[in-house]
């Protein structure tokens, strides 16, 4: 098995961020470092160490998803000393989150220590559909929904079409459905300041079939088989 897929497979990170971890010369295959990138090693025998510490595929996985609270940082660590989702999380087992929410968005993420679930949910090959529900201030206009309908142009850039369907409005704000199927940074966000809305709430309710539901702010419930294996083996 190459190197990056063993590393990812045991939740270290994604693939591609396990090509990083790999060239920065902090991997050891059986006590020598190893910073080629496409490096063969045999999973059952050869010992490998991220940092000093031996990485193993794990012999149980774990997939949770969590309602993440606004205020919290999607990563184990923050220079800021912000708070993470991990303290959210009640695990023995070292996990890793499948994406990422801003800061300041809320709702649906899911958790795992099978770095191949993490890769196949985030991969824009995959297609999976994120929906999120965007609250602002005043009442949506048509023309700016055909707008973010079509791809807004960014810097001279058009960013990816979105399916977008008003929710509600309350004399105040307007709530509406956003399904984006590529996850690029703050693309919901950035969508919305191309046309000159703030967002005042954030949140994702749906990644693929799998739904935020009546899950509560902070808690984290696992993943069904059936939620498992739409991922796994496909839509
Ligand atoms: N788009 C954003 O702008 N922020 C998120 O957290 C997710 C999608």
């Amino acid at each position: 098995m190459r190197l990056n897929k063993f590393l990812s497979t045991c939740g270290v990170a994604s693939r591609r961020k396990c090509d990083e971890i790999i060239l920065s010369g902090r991997v050891c295959v059986g006590g020598k470092v190893c910073n080629v990138l496409g490096t063969e090693i045999n999973e059952k025998k050869d010992v490998v160490t991220l940092d000093g510490v031996r990485v193993k595929i794990p012999e149980q996985f774990v997939y949770l998803k969590l309602n993440k609270p606004k205020g919290y940082v999607c990563s184990a660590k923050d220079e800021k000393g912000r708070k993470t989702i991990f303290q959210l999380v009640n695990s023995t087992t070292r996990l890793v989150n499948v994406g990422r929410l801003d800061y300041n968005t809320e709702g649906l993420i899911f958790l795992t220590n099978d770095g191949n679930f993490a890769n196949l949910v985030t991969h824009p090959r995959f297609h999976f559909e994120k929906e999120y529900h965007v609250t602002v201030e005043g009442e949506m206009k048509e023309s700016e929904l055909a707008v973010l309908r079509a791809g807004v142009v960014e810097n001279g850039v058009r960013m990816p079409k979105a399916k977008v369907m008003p929710i509600s409005f309350d004399g105040k704000l307007s709530k509406l459905s956003v399904i984006i199927e590529e996850g690029q940074n703050h693309q919901v966000r950035r969508m919305f300041a191309a046309i000159g809305k703030d967002i005042v709430l954030l949140k994702r309710v749906r990644i693929g079939e799998v739904r935020l539901g009546g899950l509560s702010r902070g808690k984290t419930k696992p993943l069904t088989q059936q939620e498992i294996a739409y991922f796994l083996e496909g839509k």
